[in-house]
């Protein structure tokens, strides 16, 4: 089968196209043959390694949010059957035409849902709709939400609305600054603020903020939540708070990690899954494909990313041609 592995650290051009064999499921996994495999900054930022030179083992396939057929039900998983349509994340091994994932993490998609929905909502919608509840928003509050166009954000916004948010305004960075406003407000934002607007305070105070970004645009977000306030935090850029200053404005910051979520809230993760299904299936939550683009394009899929440009999710598709 093709794949896409790096074998070493280094930007989108690191990526290279492969041949391997199909690989076999374990016991409680699935093989899943790739239909449609969803980029995301967490995993295009791995090429890179980390400072000390130390990442990911190499080479290696990147993961990522994946839908397929099942193509073959390893020991011990029930449920399942050849052929039947899966959405699942992979921790690894997803930019290839068949992926091994474990059972636990992966679902049936129905009918009527898309496989571009489906990877949109397998892992962006659960966070999107994880943070939103963390957040604990109630009927009229105001929401900020940052990386407001990217695969999550632009789905927190819509979520956010109809939770029953009073006031959605979406922040976003200068690159495509104004495709990212536009295709915001097509979803239904109250406002729009780049992050220059946000650091001088053109949000306004809000109740809830959901941030992405982290750094001093967490700052800013900060700075800009109303007393009782909930700032949820899921970037892995965080900053340095003084728990006094929370003290003084009643301000809470939450962190958010998917991980947790997913491994140890098992219910409540088939809950929101379940959730998100329905409100794709009755049209209020609209996925946005920025691009879709054959596995042998990895390459410009990540430097989409990596240039923040993406308005949506950025989709690899094993099937389609360069
Ligand atoms: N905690 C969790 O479990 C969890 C799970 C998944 C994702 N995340 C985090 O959620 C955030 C959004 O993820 P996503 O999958 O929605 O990403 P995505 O669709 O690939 O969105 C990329 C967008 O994020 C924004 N961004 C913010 N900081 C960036 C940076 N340092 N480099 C490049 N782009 C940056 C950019 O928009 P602007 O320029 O408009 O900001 C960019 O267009 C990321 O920080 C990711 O690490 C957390």
């Amino acid at each position: 089968m093709r794949l896409i592995r790096f074998h070493t650290y280094g930007g989108p051009e690191v990526l290279t196209l492969d041949r391997a064999p199909v690989p076999a499921p374990g016991e409680g996994e699935l093989l899943v043959k790739v239909s449609a495999i969803g980029v995301t900054l967490p995993v295009v930022r791995l090429t890179r390694g980390v400072p000390d030179g130390t990442g990911v083992p190499l080479p290696h396939v990147p993961g990522g949010d994946v839908v397929g057929t099942v193509a073959s039900v390893g020991a011990g998983v029930t449920g399942y059957a050849v052929g039947d349509r899966v959405a699942a994340l992979a921790f690894t091994g997803a930019y290839a035409e068949y992926v091994v994932v474990p059972a636990a993490f992966a679902a049936p998609v129905p009918d009527g849902i898309t496989d571009e929905s489906a990877v949109h909502l397998v892992r962006g919608g659960q966070v999107a709709l994880g943070v939103l509840r963390a957040s604990g928003l109630q009927d009229g509050e105001s929401v900020l939400v940052t990386a407001a166009a990217g695969g999550v954000g632009h789905l927190a916004v819509q979520l956010a609305a109809v939770a029953g948010a009073g006031r959605v305004v979406a922040a976003i960075g200068p690159t495509a600054a104004s495709t990212k406003a536009a295709a915001l407000r097509s979803l239904g934002v109250d406002e729009v603020v780049t992050y220059e607007e946000l650091s001088a305070g053109r949000a306004g105070q809000v109740d809830v903020v959901l941030d992405g970004v982290g750094g001093d645009v967490q700052r800013a977000c900060l700075a800009s939540l109303a007393p009782l306030g909930r700032l949820v935090a899921f970037s892995g850029a965080g900053v340095t708070v003084d728990v006094n200053e929370l003290r003084m404005h009643a301000r809470t910051i939450i962190g958010f990690a998917m991980a947790h979520h997913a491994g140890g809230r098992r219910e409540t993760y088939a809950r929101h899954r379940r959730e998100l299904w329905d409100l794709s299936l009755e049209g209020r939550l609209r996925p946005l494909v920025h691009d879709v683009l054959p596995l042998e394009r990895a390459c410009e899929a990540h430097r989409i990313v990596e240039g923040r440009g993406n308005v949506g999710r950025v989709l690899l598709r094993p099937g389609a041609r360069c």
